[in-house]
């Protein structure tokens, strides 16, 4: 009997996905290019359908055609690797799956190449860790489509569910997949500092302690603020260390660490004239923060703002900041479906945003319950501009800007920053601006450079001689 499908590279997340493949009735080939991860998989397995090999020939050999092949390798060169030891047993029709954090860009070379020799190339965004992994994860397969409709069946078989419904959609051609994982994890880099935020002015604002903040991401978890990062943050601050017996935040090094794909997101938006101010802002505080040694020092030097103690009435406040995340957080997906937008019209995507946003609600980091209301905004309005002035979220954001404006001006006034709820509030107000100040830039530029300008009131490019 031939295996139905293969998945090489057996790290945690590989071989996760095998197991999850395996449950759901798949015959899974695995293989890794080093025997360890093999031989720890094969020790674990309690009779689940899974095929080990040892070499690269006899697992291709092993798999009925055209063969699904399933790269859970890391991303960048390996993946290359990969690819050009399995082209000379691969047959035409073949199709290989990358299901890694890869560049998009990365992902459309590869596709190229695999299609000029007849094989097809699936490049697959799969958010939800090692436990989405096994149990479902959010899947966004590109490519194209005859090819996935050939591993549809696997996947929408092994990712999350909500209401029966399988979070995997088909995303677009060539990288589309992947360029939308990554801008998930930007929008997922947003949502972690924005969290951050809320919960220092908890802290420090507001003096509570870590139990009693935990209590109240608990509560916000039960409104329309419920999502996996809220609820998963009441959980990190009940945590004891074991050894001293203290939270266990209190003892993590302040000093964040990233793999890329913010920065990607962030660059990608950089080079397409794409507003990611917030994205960018929460991938900036992670380098901030990285400079710990830096920072304990100029904390010596410089000072901030006066220490002017007010009492902030407690309820009051922490409803602010519930508004305050909740506007944040729209603001950040508003950036993050921005750019899916202006990117798929830039490559010909025809990105389906509403059911992004579906397959989003399980399964992956970013799942929420306000993606509904995401999704709904984007099927009302397929051609939707931004996701603030859809009615629902314009009128939420007119209410809940009273909120954000005062947490961040009692930061600023206390000299502590928060710069992705800074940052959504600057989108907020900067978007919503009839008449800006480019204008002056646009003067700027015309008298130091003769760049030119337009004019509000005559059609045509303008030069004035300014001295
Ligand atoms: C997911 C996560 C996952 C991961 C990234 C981001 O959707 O399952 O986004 O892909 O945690 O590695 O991590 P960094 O914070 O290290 O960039």
């Amino acid at each position: 009997m031939y295996n139905t499908i293969g998945v090489i590279g057996l790290g945690v997340m590989g071989s996760n996905i095998a197991l999850n493949m395996a449950s759901k009735g798949e015959q899974v080939a695995v293989y890794n290019y080093t025997r360890d991860l093999t031989d720890q998989l094969v020790a674990e397995l309690d009779g689940q359908s899974i095929h080990p090999y040892y070499e690269i020939q006899e697992f291709v050999k092993s798999l009925e055609t055209p063969r699904k092949i399933f790269l859970m390798v890391t991303a960048g060169k390996p993946i290359d690797s990969v690819i050009t030891s399995l082209l000379p047993h691969l047959e035409t029709g073949d199709i290989i799956m990358d299901g890694g954090n890869s560049h998009y860009e990365d992902t459309e070379r590869r596709y190229d190449e695999l299609k000029s020799k007849g094989f097809s190339y699936v490049g697959i965004g799969i958010s939800g860790g090692e436990v989405g992994a096994l149990k479902g994860p959010s899947i966004m397969p590109g490519g194209d489509k005859d090819a996935y409709e050939k591993v549809a069946p696997i996947l929408t078989k092994i990712a999350a569910k909500v209401n029966d419904d399988p979070c995997c959609t088909y995303i677009g051609p060539k990288g589309a997949g992947h360029f939308v994982k990554m801008v998930h994890n930007g929008i997922e880099y947003a949502d972690m500092q924005l969290i951050a935020e809320a919960y220092t002015f908890l802290r420090e604002k507001l003096h509570l302690e870590v139990n009693e903040i935990a209590d109240i991401f608990e509560t916000w978890n039960q409104g329309e603020l419920k999502s996996y990062l809220i609820e998963i943050t009441a959980e990190i601050l009940r945590k004891k260390d074991e050894v001293t017996g203290l939270p266990l935040i209190d003892v993590i090094l302040d000093k964040a660490g990233q793999k890329g794909t913010g920065k990607w997101t962030s660059m990608q938006a950089i080079d397409n004239g794409i507003p990611a101010s917030i994205i960018t802002e929460s991938l900036f505080a992670r380098y901030i923060s990285a400079l710990k040694e830096e920072r304990v020092n100029a904390e010596n030097i410089l000072t901030g703002p006066e220490n002017v103690q007010q009492k902030l009435d407690k309820n009051e406040w922490i409803d602010y900041i519930r508004q305050a995340l909740y506007m944040g957080k729209v603001c950040a997906y508003a950036q993050g479906f921005t750019q899916y937008k202006m990117s798929s019209e830039l490559n010909g995507w025809d990105l389906p945003l509403k059911d992004i946003a579906l397959i989003f609600r399980g399964g992956c980091i970013i799942r929420a319950e306000f993606l509904n209301v995401i999704s709904e905004a984007y099927q009302v309005q397929p051609n939707l501009a931004n996701l603030l002035i859809s009615p629902y979220f314009a009128e939420k954001v007119t209410g809940y800007q009273v909120g954000l404006r005062k947490v961040v001006c009692e930061g600023i006034n206390s000299g502590i920053s928060f710069p992705s709820l800074s940052a959504s509030l600057s989108y907020y107000d900067s978007y919503r601006t009839g008449i800006s100040n480019a204008n002056l830039l646009q003067a700027q530029r015309d008298y130091f450079g003769a760049h030119t300008y337009e004019r509000r009131d005559l059609a045509g490019v303008f030069h004035t001689n300014w001295q």
